[in-house]
């Protein structure tokens, strides 16, 4: 018999084999043992410990998935048990073995309430990393609120200014956005004077825009215009970007885990960016020891393309990876926004 208890059970408090269970109490035990992926947060405490303790866990999971579960009635409940049991099982192999997921953010507005985004995360390989929800987009995303939003983000005025339309939408672009939390929240906190153009490589873009139709309803409902596409920064684009196909903002999360990412994406804000002087970039990434020096560089090769720090700041978020002794992962993140030092 399970008891609802704060305290975490004891494997042997579970339903045993040897008892014969029925297929419901089997099913409740499994749901019990699910590793939901931790909630990305800014407080450790947010952070639920598991409903059962983890000794033993693995082999309970593993003598399920071995047992025929002859005394049950039916193949479906013996099939529906043993996925369960597996899924459970790899999930315990760590979050890159974690099967697809859609999960829930809630991002805070100016006006103190949330808006609800919803992502769908495939399973992630180590080539894959834009599969995944990282917590410097989280942060990033429940940052954007704060910003100074017009007149800071004055778009740049356009030719047809006018009192009917006194500004043109502002012209977002994600670089690397991976599963859209942050270009998503921009582009629902704005509503219609932004329209948001989300980018990665040709393999993540496909997730990206299903992400995008997840939340249309939100979208729609703040007016917000959302594209996707592929921009890779290794690619010089040519021609070049017009001035007109320049973004007033460019935002990144957690781009930088190669040598080459500094070059690639100052190279890429570089052509991209719009030249005024309201022209701002967004970015915030963890400081990973073993990525400080691409952190540098990127710093150095924006100071030399002229853009110059206007409000930047650390903060800590908990990743949904575990450390090593099973709690929640804290990481130390890097937030800045630049603007042109002078007229380019
Ligand atoms: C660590 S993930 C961060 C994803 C997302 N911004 C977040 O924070 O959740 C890095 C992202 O950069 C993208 N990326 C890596 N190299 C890229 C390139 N050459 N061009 C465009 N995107 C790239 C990856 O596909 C991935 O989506």
């Amino acid at each position: 018999m399970i008891s609802s208890t704060d305290e975490p059970l004891h494997v042997l408090d579970l339903p045993q084999l040897y008892q014969k269970p029925s297929g419901t109490d089997l099913v409740k035990a499994l749901a019990l043992l699910s590793l939901k992926p931790r909630t990305f947060g800014t407080t450790a405490d947010v952070v639920k410990g598991p409903a059962v303790q983890p000794a033993g866990v693995t082999r309970y999971l593993t003598s399920i998935i071995a047992s025929p579960l002859a005394w049950l009635d039916t193949d479906e409940l013996r099939e529906a048990i043993w996925d369960a049991a597996a899924a459970r099982l790899s999930e315990r192999s760590g979050r890159t073995a974690m099967p697809a997921m859609s999960r829930v953010f809630n991002i805070p507005t100016s006006s103190g309430e949330e808006c609800t985004l919803t992502l769908h995360e495939p399973s992630i390989t180590a080539d894959n990393l834009g599969m995944k929800t990282w917590v410097s987009s989280y942060l990033l995303s429940r940052r954007l609120h704060t910003l100074e939003s017009p007149p800071t983000l004055v778009p740049t005025a356009s030719a047809d200014s006018s009192a009917s339309n006194p500004r043109k939408s502002l012209r977002v672009l994600e670089l690397g956005a991976g599963t859209g939390l942050v270009g998503l929240s921009f582009a629902a906190l704005q509503g219609k004077s932004a329209t948001v153009h989300l980018t990665d490589l040709p393999e993540i873009v496909p997730n990206l825009a299903h992400n995008a139709a997840l939340n249309v309803e939100l979208l729609d409902r703040t007016g917000a215009t959302v594209t996707t596409g592929v921009l890779d920064w290794s690619v010089t684009p040519s021609p070049l970007p017009t001035a007109e196909e320049r973004f007033d903002v460019i935002l990144a999360a957690d781009p930088l885990y190669s040598p080459k990412h500094p070059k690639w994406l100052v190279d890429t804000i570089s052509p991209w960016l719009s030249r005024g002087l309201d022209a701002r970039v967004m970015v915030e990434m963890p400081l990973r020891d073993a990525y400080l020096p691409q952190v540098k560089e990127f710093r150095q090769r924006m100071g030399d393309l002229g853009l110059a720090v206007i409000e930047e700041g650390e903060e800590v978020g908990y990743d949904d990876w575990e450390s090593a002794d099973g709690g929640a992962l804290a990481v130390t993140c890097w937030w800045s926004i630049w603007g042109w030092s002078e007229k380019v």
